[in-house]
């Protein structure tokens, strides 16, 4: 993580820090669980789940939203959405069916946000405000590899784009219109809200009208590319998008839901871009974004398998790689990018 470019893109961020609240120094004053003990979850708080997640080293995930009675989300911006001061979304993370870390963001109005994550002891009975660096190897994950809980200061590294953002609480990643393929799917439970439950339940306002009867959905011409650009735009697209520091670089893997915005094949095209970084063992001028038919010679590709610390993509929250999605977006490298060309 010490490249010098990413030491530059940090510290651009990090001129934005906000003063931190004084979050509880205990999970369970934070208004999530109505009773502690039996782990009920207060029922003004809502469920929800993403369709694309970020992998977190294979941590299964739950998701809860609270909204200050009487307030509503504004959907203006389409992609981007406004919370009411007082909103709180936690981010609950089991490894092995074991509760880890509890994650917290609470809107403070005005755009801003602050961040916290709370750390659980191993029997559950307890989960404490984690300090402001961090906290490494809270779990083994794998022989020898250990999950580390992020720092603020790499919350904020994530949910950021030209102002700090809420991630995946947004119309495409709660569309009804699911992606059956999108790796690691979580399936909604009974009781989650989705866009369609938020507007029924008037939690959302001036939203696109579209969305009555077009549900948000990632444009493709194969389910393969639906699921790849679904992925990109969770895992990398709130780095790599034309608003947040890294625009210059060309590498857009963010997927707009604004009516009228880039679909598909543009973001498609622009992936087809020869790469800044070249991928090593290759010949120069070889290296693409992302070069259709070859992963081999795809920066995507090799930067998402390596966990070389000055490489990997994301540049950090994880220890190990996403091998599923790896697959996956190869095989759509491999197989649907060059079939397409061939058409
Ligand atoms: C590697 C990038 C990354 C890091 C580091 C990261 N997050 Fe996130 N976070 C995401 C993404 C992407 C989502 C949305 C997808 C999901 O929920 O699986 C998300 C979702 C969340 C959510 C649910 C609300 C939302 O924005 O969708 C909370 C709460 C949260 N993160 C808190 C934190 C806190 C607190 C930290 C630091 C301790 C942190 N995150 C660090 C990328 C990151
Ligand atoms: C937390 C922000 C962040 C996230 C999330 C992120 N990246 Fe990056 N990425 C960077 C930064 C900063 C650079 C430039 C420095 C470098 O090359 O290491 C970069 C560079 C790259 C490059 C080289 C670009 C070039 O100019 O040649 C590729 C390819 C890449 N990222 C792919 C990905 C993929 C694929 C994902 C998701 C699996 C991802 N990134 C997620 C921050 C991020």
């Amino acid at each position: 993580m010490a490249s010098a470019l990413w030491l530059a893109f940090a510290l651009l961020i990090s001129g934005r820090a906000a003063s931190t609240p004084a979050f509880p120094d205990d999970l369970r004053s934070t208004g999530l669980y109505s009773d502690f003990g039996h782990k009920t979850i207060d029922p003004r708080n809502l469920h929800y789940s993403p369709q694309y997640p970020l992998w977190s080293d294979g941590a299964s995930k739950q998701r809860w939203i609270y909204l200050p009675p009487g307030t509503a989300i504004d959907a203006s911006d389409p992609d981007i959405w406004s919370f009411p001061e007082g909103t709180k979304i936690w981010k609950e993370f089991s490894f092995g069916g074991r509760r880890v870390e509890t994650r917290l963001i609470e809107s403070l109005g005005g755009g801003r946000l602050a961040f916290a994550a709370y750390a659980w002891n191993a029997d559950e009975t307890e989960a404490r405000l984690v300090l402001q660096r961090g906290l490494k190897n809270v779990v083994e994950i794998r022989p020898g590899v250990g999950h580390d809980i992020p720092g603020v200061w790499d919350c904020r590294a994530c949910h950021v784009g030209d102002k700090e953002e809420i991630l995946g609480f947004s119309a495409l990643q709660l569309s009804p219109d699911r992606d059956p393929k999108a790796p690691h799917a979580e399936h909604p439970s009974a009781g989650m809200v989705n866009l369609a439950t938020l507007v029924g339940k008037k939690l959302i306002r001036s939203y696109p009208v579209a969305w009555a009867s077009h549900a948000p959905r990632i444009a493709a011409s194969t389910t393969a590319g639906r699921a790849a650009l679904g992925y990109m735009h969770a895992n990398c697209g709130n780095c790599h998008n034309p608003s947040g520091p890294l625009e210059s670089r060309g590498l857009i893997l963010r997927y707009s839901v604004k009516p009228g915005a880039a679909d598909e094949t543009v973001i498609v095209t622009s992936l087809q871009r020869p790469s800044r970084f070249p991928v090593p063992d290759t010949a120069p001028g070889t290296s693409f974004f992302i070069r259709p038919g070859d992963p081999g010679h795809s920066a995507v590709v090799y930067r998402m398998g390596t966990r070389n610390p000055l490489r990997q993509m994301p540049p950090l929250g994880t220890e190990i790689a996403d091998e599923d999605a790896l697959k996956f977006i190869s095989q759509w490298i491999e197989k649907d990018l060059i079939n397409k060309e061939k058409k």
